[in-house]
């Protein structure tokens, strides 16, 4: 072989291979280093406050801000106004949804660790005040695990598997929510608002600016922003995923394309759907919260019965929609259903000292 041929073959191997493993790491799981470590905290309060940031929340925005008083056994929980989704939660209904996941997720999170926790809620200030004592040093792992397990599941579920329905209808009853399974025609009303309403945002420019905004389009922008909606939570995950962000950028994110995938996305969503939960409450930010907190709840226990949950909030934000959906007021529409493997957070979360203070 000439010497020439030689070197193309080895230059062409070599970018082959690069470029092979380059897409390999690329479809691999994102693994987001949060930092745990605050000065002034223990190891076990921060493992504590890690857990608690597991909870929800709206695009994953993390919107809590958390004053916190170890010595004390106690914490305050309010809403960051930074992070906030001005678009398609003017009025912050979803941002304080959120806070009352966080804070169903914390108290978790302490009873995990053995502690007692109350909290009550200031109407004054819009804040939670949490208090905390540990009672015992027993570690309950099954807690812990249940956290860690808890995610937003966008895939299209097992519609051959309903076995889970009458569960799900018995533990609404019981937490005083709606449970509309697939074969009722509340359900079809339902899946039709929720598509209309998809729609609608898909093709509206701020809406799509704003969900561009909290999109991670790659490995890199999710490990540096350690927020917002990366390839994985949104379930897109190997080859798919290095397609996503070879052919996804902030700018196209706003386009047409962008949101026709997105609505076949959704009707394929809603065509895997066993059925919805309603948790319904009144608009003070306080109920709201309650609201947040009842849904997590409830969000629990299905993740310990290996029942997939996704939150779509789309016909609650269009009040045009809205009006359509069978309750009086919803506040969190839950897709749910049964899938073959279940999964486990994608723990896409920030550095505690990013929203701690410690006092
Ligand atoms: C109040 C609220 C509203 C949400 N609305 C939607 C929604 O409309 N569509 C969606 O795909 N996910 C929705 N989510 C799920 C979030 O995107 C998800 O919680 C976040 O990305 C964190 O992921 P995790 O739940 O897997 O931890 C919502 C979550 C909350 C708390």
């Amino acid at each position: 072989m000439k010497k020439k041929t030689l070197i193309a073959l080895i230059t062409t191997t070599v970018v082959l291979v690069s470029a092979l493993t380059s897409i390999l790491v690329t479809g691999r799981k994102t693994n987001v280093n949060t930092d745990k470590s605050i000065q002034g905290l223990n190891e076990e309060l921060s493992e504590i406050m890690y857990l608690g940031s597991l909870a929800p929340s709206s695009h994953n925005i993390q919107c809590w801000l958390i004053e916190l008083y170890p010595e004390e056994g106690k914490l305050t929980v309010s809403a960051d106004p930074e992070r906030k989704l001005g678009v398609v939660d003017p009025h912050a209904r979803e941002q304080f949804l959120s806070l009352g996941c966080y804070i169903r997720t914390l108290e978790e999170a302490f009873l995990a660790y053995g502690y007692n926790v109350t909290y009550s809620y200031d109407e004054s200030t819009d804040t939670m005040n949490l208090s905390f004592k540990k009672i015992s040093d027993k570690i309950d792992p099954n807690t812990i695990a249940r956290i860690k397990k808890r995610h937003t599941d966008k895939r299209a579920f097992d519609i051959s598997d309903s076995s889970k329905n009458e569960y799900v209808a018995k533990l609404c009853k019981n937490n005083g929510c709606e449970y509309y399974s697939f074969d009722t025609k509340e359900f079809a009303i339902i899946k039709k608002a929720t598509t209309d309403a998809y729609i609608k945002q898909a093709y509206d420019e701020e809406t799509a600016a704003e969900l561009s905004n909290w999109l991670r389009l790659s490995n890199k922008e999710t490990k540096d922003k350690k927020d917002g909606l990366s390839a994985e939570q949104l379930g897109i995950t190997g080859i798919k995923k290095v397609f996503y962000y070879l052919f996804t950028n902030h700018e196209n994110a706003k386009g047409k394309t962008f949101a026709d995938q997105g609505i076949a996305n959704t009707e394929n969503q809603l065509n895997g759907c066993m059925g919805f939960i309603i948790v319904s409450s009144g608009d003070s930010k306080k109920e709201l919260v309650e609201c947040g907190i009842k849904a997590t709840d409830i969000w629990l226990d299905l993740t310990e019965n290996n029942i997939s949950v996704h939150p779509m909030s789309y016909a609650i934000e269009e009040a045009e929609y809205k009006t359509q959906l069978p309750s009086e007021n919803p506040q969190m529409l839950l897709r749910v259903g049964c899938v073959k493997k279940y999964g486990e957070n994608n723990a896409v979360r920030r550095d505690l000292s990013d929203y701690i203070k410690v006092h």
